[in-house]
């Protein structure tokens, strides 16, 4: 694997390693990927699938709450229960079922047999002006990157791709021409937004696409709230805290929509806009957010 100094817009670098054309933190992220990437899916597994900072540890808490029928934290951490990036065969091999596995990968990255045996797919978006404020506190708090530029700095970087799992454009368009050239699946799509403005609604709606009870609703939107779930997840023993510059994890950060506004000028914002524009103009995806 290569590393890559990647400059932001004022000339700060972050430091990532390129595998396989793909851009990850680490160089011990991937070794397992072969491997997994050839796995066997199970009958009753659920594959959860987003871009980086778009809300996956929130929906794992969700997914598997309503999966087991009991609504309640769970005291283990997503990388460690089923997250396909870091995971071996034989760790993944090991979980119970129903498996909720995890995955930041593009759609063509998916396993193949999960494809091919239209498992259950749930995918969260989230609208990429807030992705990119969430990245940016990410990537500048973790010591791998070593990165130390401003926000100002890291927009250029966040829409050239030059970040983990690269550009957010890129992988919405993965997903789109995916779906559509595998009409056969059901895929269940998910706002962050809408999950943070109507969390029972749409957590009912989950729940049929799961066949799981849609009573249990209220009370999984009641465990996951934000400030509820930070402290619990947070209370936890965490061996991930060494990754980062404060030796505290910043996963659960703000936990809130359109953030953004108070991150971006109106220039910054309108650039970005019509980079989303000229990107992804035509995107179903684009319109809903
Ligand atoms: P912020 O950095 O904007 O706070 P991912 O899990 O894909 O890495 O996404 C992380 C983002 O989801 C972070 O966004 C995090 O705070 C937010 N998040 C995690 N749990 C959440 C919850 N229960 N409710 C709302 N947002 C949550």
């Amino acid at each position: 694997m290569a590393l890559r100094k990647c400059p932001d817009g004022n000339g700060d670098t972050m430091s990532l390693f390129e595998w396989d054309g793909r851009l990850v933190v680490s160089n011990n992220s991937m070794k397992h990927w072969h491997q997994v990437s050839a796995m066997a899916s199970r009958d009753d597994d659920v594959l959860l699938c987003g871009y980086p900072k778009s809300g996956l540890h929130w929906l794992w808490e969700i997914v598997t709450m309503l999966k087991t029928g009991s609504p309640h934290l769970s005291s283990r951490r997503m990388e460690n229960t089923g997250f396909l990036m870091i995971s071996s065969c034989a760790q993944l091999d090991s979980l119970p079922c129903p498996r909720v596995l995890t995955t930041h990968h593009r759609f063509h990255d998916l396993p193949l047999d999960f494809i091919l045996r239209r498992r259950k797919m749930v995918c969260i978006l989230r609208d990429p002006k807030d992705v990119c404020v969430s990245s940016y506190h990410m990537n500048s708090s973790l010591k791998h990157t070593e990165y130390d530029g401003t926000f100002q700095g890291f927009i250029p970087l966040f829409l050239a791709g030059h970040v983990p799992l690269g550009s957010w454009f890129g992988w919405i368009l993965s997903f789109e021409r995916g779906l559509k050239e595998h009409p056969e699946l059901s895929v269940h799509v998910i706002h962050y937004e809408h999950l943070k403005a109507d969390p029972a609604g749409e957590i009912k709606r989950l729940a049929k696409y799961l066949d799981a009870p849609e009573s249990l609703a209220e009370e999984v939107a009641r465990q996951t709230e934000f400030s509820a779930m930070k402290t619990f997840k947070n209370s936890l023993d965490n061996s991930f805290a060494v990754y980062y510059k404060s030796n505290t994890d910043s996963i659960f950060r703000k936990g809130e929509a359109h953030q953004w506004k108070q991150y971006f000028t109106p220039e910054q914002a309108e650039q970005f806009d019509a980079q989303l524009a000229k990107h992804l103009g035509r995107s179903s995806v684009v319109a809903k957010l």
